[in-house]
């Protein structure tokens, strides 16, 4: 049996055990996925790691609000993915097997990979959505833009714009990753406040954490798209209904969250996800 968690706080929301058990089941792997509560500080996250691993854990993800501390974790003691580093965050951990053969410890062997960003643009292509040479639009400039701007770029989109209710912070963001992916220092990334976003564009992205809250974006009369995602999944997003209203096919971020957890499965077992087929049985299992 191999032994998987996920760390957070809160985390007894985590779909993660439901949609790693699909996966088992899909490659006929004998898995054992948790949920692992973990007190707010970076003492105890790798504390928490540490005994995971030692007792002969094979992966974990990461959530809310671990990411930049695993991170840092991995920085700091073994190794991270360029998709983590330029994200500044991890999401999936596991153990680098040739360190630990050349006798590397269990911390000095600790490897962090972002799947977020990969999972994001996998699900919008399983949707039909072109994303090569598409004019992308991202509202918002926190950790959920950051893990989305390499992915989206190497998947051949042609201008990308991000906009931010704070602007500085956008404006901030595309140097800061400019400077360190040579990728996106390459691309023409254009960034604004979010009222000032205008015109038309093939994809639109809500990264903002506004989701749920009931509040909506200040978005400009004039702002168009052919396909608006938002990062988010539950019901009634504001953002679709915005978008389905002028014509828009939409898509909340469900697919996302199954996305990026296949790619930790794979990056574990080595076993690859037909997502498609695991998304239809979560669903009926959700009713
Ligand atoms: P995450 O990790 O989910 O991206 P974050 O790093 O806290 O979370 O970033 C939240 C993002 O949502 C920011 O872009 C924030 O805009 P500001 O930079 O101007 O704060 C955006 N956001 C949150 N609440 C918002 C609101 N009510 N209206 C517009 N943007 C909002």
């Amino acid at each position: 049996t191999h032994h998987f968690i996920v760390i957070g706080n809160p985390i007894a929301h985590s779909k993660s055990p439901e949609i790693h058990q699909v996966f088992a089941a899909q490659t006929g792997c004998d898995i054992r996925y948790e949920r692992q509560y973990c007190p707010n500080n970076a003492e105890s996250f790798t504390a928490v790691v540490e005994a995971f691993f030692h007792g002969g854990g094979m992966g974990a993800n990461v959530t809310v609000p671990f990411k930049q501390v695993a991170y840092a974790a991995c920085l700091a003691r073994g190794g991270i993915s360029e998709h983590a580093s330029v994200a500044g965050a991890v999401n999936t951990l596991l153990l680098n097997k040739e360190k630990l053969q050349q006798g590397a410890s269990l911390t000095d062997a600790l490897y962090g990979d972002n799947t977020d960003g990969q999972g994001l643009v996998n699900h919008i292509t399983s949707l039909g959505w072109q994303l090569e040479g598409a004019r992308v639009a991202i509202i918002g400039a926190g950790g959920a833009a950051r893990g989305a701007i390499l992915p989206l770029i190497e998947a051949g989109i042609g201008q990308l714009t991000l906009a931010n209710r704070t602007m500085s912070k956008a404006t901030d963001l595309v140097s800061e990753l400019s400077a360190a992916s040579a990728t996106i220092h390459q691309h023409d990334i254009k960034s604004c406040a979010t009222t000032e976003l205008t015109g038309q564009f093939d994809v639109i992205i809500n990264a903002t954490s506004i989701g749920l809250s009931g509040e909506t974006l200040p978005l400009a009369d004039d702002l168009n798209c052919h396909f608006a995602y938002d990062m988010m999944y539950g019901r009634e997003l504001p953002f679709l209904q915005h978008f389905a209203a002028r014509g828009a096919q939409t898509s909340d971020g469900y697919g996302m969250l199954i996305g990026q957890a296949a790619l930790s499965f794979e990056r574990w077992t080595g076993h690859v996800i037909d997502v498609a087929q695991a998304t239809t049985i979560l669903k009926k299992q959700s009713g």
